[in-house]
């Protein structure tokens, strides 16, 4: 879908949201949880990243969603955050929800940390519409990663319960994840880390699996250049290093199924056939890592690549 930039503004020095508006027509509905994928002209090359719907999605007439300038990234968020300006035309995919409230949970509690807060601001309005039990712990460096931190304070009062790490404040998961009533269901989104101690915490105080949803915030990683050779279609790929394997398979013209292209949907599994792989995604096993692969996350390096394509 084509889409207009009809606003932007820094919401810390390095979070910019941006407001997406059609550019004729109107935007398809969204859940709370949902992201988009965007697609920008970065250099010489394209680059998709998912990004999480941050508004309401009672809101019809534009898309939110926000962004964190990322050092270490293949140039996507440093192109939002140094180039892209109001007026601007992107192209985006449809929505899709890999991270939905469910609705029959007694209580929801809410786990975010930093840009991981993103999610939270649509499920926060979802549920306050339908006037559900939730609360919402939100960790970040006060005056970088703080996003909306004023509106939840003055929507959400005691419900929102914050944790600045430059005042040294921390979350105690053990103690919170011990404390929540009966029917309760554990969302958390966040740095690595983060999720695997929320994971962890749970699994160590027998939450059930069904009842802990996380999103992780990755996207593929710039890396070293490297080869594929795909073998059903005799065809040999060169695979730049600010570029991932999924894109450039796309723009070999292949047709590839994805989602989140961060390494966690499992939509994008390719069968490898040779070569040494750089696996970088959280949804294979090991034994599955030993003949697939997820390209819009993971990397050819040592021996050539080969791949069922
Ligand atoms: S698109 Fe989700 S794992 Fe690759």
């Amino acid at each position: 879908m084509a889409v207009r930039v009809s606003a932007a503004r820094l919401l810390t020095p390095l979070i910019r949201e941006l407001t997406l508006s059609p550019i004729s027509g109107t935007l398809p509905a969204f859940s709370a949880g949902s992201h988009v994928q965007v697609q920008l002209q970065v250099g010489s090359h394209s680059v998709r990243n998912a990004y999480s719907l941050t508004g309401d999605p009672a809101e019809q007439h534009h898309y939110r969603i926000a962004v964190r300038l990322e050092a270490d990234s293949r140039g996507g968020s440093q192109y939002i955050h140094q180039q892209l300006a109001v007026g601007d035309e992107l192209n985006i995919s449809a929505p899709a929800n890999l991270f939905a409230l469910h609705a029959p949970a007694r209580h929801h509690l809410l786990i975010a940390g930093g840009i991981g807060i993103t999610p939270f601001m649509a499920h926060v309005a979802a549920l306050q519409a339908r006037d559900a039990s939730f609360e919402l712990h939100f960790a970040y460096r006060g005056g970088l990663s703080d996003a909306y931190l004023a509106p939840l304070q003055q929507a959400l009062g005691e419900r929102l319960h914050c944790y600045d790490a430059s005042l040294g404040q921390r979350l105690d998961l053990a103690k919170l994840l011990a404390s929540q009533p009966l029917g309760s269901h554990l969302y958390t989104c966040g740095p690595q880390r983060l999720l695997d101690a929320v994971r962890e915490q749970a699994q160590r105080l027998g939450w059930p699996r069904a009842k802990v949803h996380w999103e992780a915030f990755s996207s593929a990683a710039p890396g070293e250049p490297f080869a594929v050779h795909l073998a059903r279609s005799n065809r040999h790929l060169q695979v730049a290093g600010e570029q991932s394997l999924l894109e450039a398979l796309e723009a070999a013209g292949l047709d590839i199924p994805n989602l989140c292209r961060g390494g966690v949907c499992g939509q994008c599994v390719t069968r490898h056939l040779g070569g040494d792989v750089e696996h970088r995604d959280l949804y294979l096993t090991c034994d599955e890592q030993a003949h697939s692969l997820m390209p819009c996350v993971s990397r050819g390096c040592g021996k050539p690549l080969v791949l069922d394509l």
